[in-house]
């Protein structure tokens, strides 16, 4: 009998087919009353796959009494409800390290999007607007500050790109670390008004939520843009907006939202902003390599061995 699990999120095909092939795959994505498929499969289910970005809340988790893990393919956990995990001894994977690099290529792309405004650029050959006349002025980055909110493995792989551009780096955390000699700030204030471009890499969840607030961004200043490849819900979206919008800060380069996929009308009006729909970790390569985690977790559970990749 293969081990039955409930995926709640849609998957690329190669993924679908090593997963079909191992289990007994519940999908909830295809279900058109959740609660209904949900009610049915319950007894049964032992698994849960999702991504990084699924809201995973305790009501379902509770509904699965057999439930023993959720692998999310993903690095972020943000959605799935610790709490229930815990209290229901249901370990939770995730896939940290495969997606680091590309993660951090995304959030070098919005500095330099932002300053040298690459889609403007394209806009502006593609418009003919150049015969007119050559494109204003845009903002060099060597020489700036790059403050980074959170300088865990993906933070320290966006430090690298950016001092190899010539930035100097600073950053806030938890608290200061000791292997590297970046400038360390004690308050997210400090670290954005220091800074030149503020690159948010934290995670997500109820500690970081709105942690970039209009205090911050007006600390961050009128020259300063803000880039977040993290969590839509470490900023506040509405001051952010506010912000772009008086000129409070310059520019914003953002890969995540609030409530995604659902980006503000606002947002999508600003002149100064670049907008990725969530990919820091969307190239076929790195999607393969996360995938084949989650399964790798998924597997080894059932056969009774340690996961490899456990967050709790
Ligand atoms: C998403 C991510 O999982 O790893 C994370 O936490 O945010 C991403 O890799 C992926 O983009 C699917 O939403």
């Amino acid at each position: 009998m293969k081990p039955e699990v409930l995926k709640v999120a849609k998957y690329p095909p190669f993924l679908d087919a090593k997963l079909n092939a191992a289990f007994t795959i519940h999908d909830m994505t295809a279900a058109s009353d959740a609660d209904a498929f949900v009610a049915s499969v319950a007894p049964t289910v032992r698994g849960l796959c999702c991504f990084g970005s699924s809201v995973v809340p305790g009501t379902l988790i509770r509904k699965l009494p057999k439930l023993e893990i959720i692998a999310v393919v993903g690095v972020g956990y943000d959605g799935i409800d610790l709490a229930a995990c815990k209290e229901r001894g249901v370990i939770l994977t995730n896939t940290p390290d495969v997606l680091t690099e590309d993660v951090a290529d995304v959030a070098l792309s919005l500095v330099l999007n932002t300053a040298r405004e690459f889609v403007k650029a394209h806009e502006y050959v593609v418009s003919g607007a150049w015969s007119k006349g050559a494109m204003p002025l845009a903002t060099k980055i060597e020489g700036k500050t790059a403050g980074i909110l959170g300088l865990g493995r993906i933070g320290r792989a966006i430090a690298k790109r950016l001092q190899a551009c010539g930035m100097k780096i600073a950053y806030h955390g938890r608290k200061q670390q000791n292997d590297v000699d970046f400038e360390f700030f004690p308050t997210l204030k400090g670290l954005a008004e220091k800074s030149d471009f503020l690159v948010v890499a934290c995670q997500g969840g109820a500690d970081t939520k709105n942690l970039v607030n209009a205090e911050v961004l007006a600390a961050l200043g009128a020259k300063g843009t803000i880039v977040n490849i993290a969590r839509g819900s470490v900023i506040d979206e509405p001051a952010l907006i506010a912000a772009l919008q008086s000129g409070g800060i310059k520019a914003a380069g953002l890969d995540v939202f609030a409530n995604e996929p659902n980006v503000p009308e606002a947002l999508m009006k600003l002149k100064n902003v670049v907008l990725y729909p969530h990919v820091g970790s969307a190239t076929t390569e790195t999607r393969m390599a996360m995938g084949n985690l989650a399964y790798d977790n998924l597997i080894a559970h059932f056969a009774g061995k340690p996961v490899l990749t456990r967050v709790i």
